[in-house]
């Protein structure tokens, strides 16, 4: 009989390193305001975002990445050519195709399989979930997992429900193999009832059906996703701890999405998170940027010294579809 050469593969994989890119320009609350007629009083409370950071027309979805992408790999002592694959999770490339995960990976200096996800706010777990699998199942031995989004291209500053919140910036995490388990198992899910809670007010055809087409936008049923966030989460961080074997006493730091400093306190105090560990609180210097937010989150812990290597944290995101996904790691 035949047999068949396996893929191989490592027993286990771990994050090696993160980059991060956040763009210049700080946009306070009150450049924001009058166009919304709100008050940067009003947008402290409900969300807790002071200022958030507006890419200039030179910073773009494929240099914010690559320069993500390059801090990435400079601090996991990983060079372009060693690197596998290039995953690129954005809701915000303005391209139906190609990917523009194969012009980061050219930029960088790798010709790997490169490809995009569109998960929204939890597409870089999802990602970090793809890369863990193609490390063990030997489809590549290291993975270069990008979070990226120029949201204010697709956010209408008129929007009452969505001008404050979002944001643009880049975050990179190169996953490697590893002895020890570095990404715990993944628990990821769906609820496409409530697929429209959060989406593009238009689809295209619609748009260029009109006498004057206006670009489309974000639009969020806020206070439903609130709810949801809040709640269902929290159920789903405690499922994740359950399948890595832990429990909340074991972690050190908690990254949930930043999509409001009011869900991410919810669940922290649904799930009873002790003192002791370190809460991402990124979103108020740097608003909600989707699938960018938890590996910026994570990134600025570590630059503070607030996560160190070795730590046990807990990734959490969720959004758009909706969808979530949740890993514990260990931070790099
Ligand atoms: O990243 C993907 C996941 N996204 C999320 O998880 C976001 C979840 N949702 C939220 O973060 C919150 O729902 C928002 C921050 C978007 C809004 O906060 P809220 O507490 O849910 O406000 P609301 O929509 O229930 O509105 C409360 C009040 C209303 O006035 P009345 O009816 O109570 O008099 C609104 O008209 O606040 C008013 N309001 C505003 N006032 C000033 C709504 N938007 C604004 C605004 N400025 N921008």
């Amino acid at each position: 009989m035949t047999t068949l050469n396996s893929s191989g593969g490592a027993s286990e994989a771990r994050i090696l390193g993160i980059g991060t890119y956040r763009p210049t320009r700080v946009v306070p609350n009150d450049e924001l305001v009058e166009a919304i007629d709100s008050s940067d009083e009003w947008i402290q409370q409900r969300s807790g975002i002071k200022e958030r950071r507006f890419a200039g027309p030179d910073e773009t979805v494929q240099s914010m990445s690559v320069a993500a992408g390059r801090q990435a790999l400079e601090r996991s002592s990983i060079e372009a050519a060693q690197i596998d694959c290039v995953v690129v999770a954005t809701i915000s490339h303005m391209m139906q195709t190609p990917a523009i995960a194969t012009a980061i990976a050219h930029d960088l200096g790798s010709d790997a399989p490169a490809f995009d996800i569109s998960a929204a706010c939890a597409g870089f777990c999802h990602g970090l979930a793809l890369a863990s699998d193609m490390v063990r199942g030997g489809s590549a031995k290291h993975v270069l997992v990008v979070g990226v989004e120029k949201l204010t291209d697709i956010t209408s500053l008129t929007d009452r429900g969505t001008a404050f919140i979002f944001a643009d910036g880049a975050g990179a995490a190169v996953v490697g193999p590893s002895e020890d388990v570095g990404i715990g198992p993944v628990v990821w899910g769906s609820d496409g009832e409530q697929y429209d809670l959060i989406r593009m007010n238009e689809d295209w055809r619609d748009v260029l059906a009109q006498q004057t087409p206006e670009m489309p936008h974000l639009v969020m049923q806020g206070s439903a996703v609130f709810r949801w966030a809040s709640f269902a989460m929290a159920k789903i961080g405690q499922q994740t701890l359950d399948k890595t074997g832990i429990t909340v006493d074991d972690l050190d730091v908690f990254v949930p999405h930043q999509a409001n400093m009011r869900i991410i306190d919810a669940m922290a105090r649904t799930m009873k998170i002790p003192a002791h560990v370190k809460i991402a609180r990124d979103i108020a210097q740097q608003g909600n940027t989707s699938a960018a937010s938890v590996p910026l989150a994570l990134g600025r812990m570590i630059d503070d010294g607030e996560a160190r290597t070795g730590d046990v944290a807990l990734l959490i995101a969720f959004g758009a579809g909706l969808s979530y996904a949740a890993q514990v790691v260990k931070v790099p």
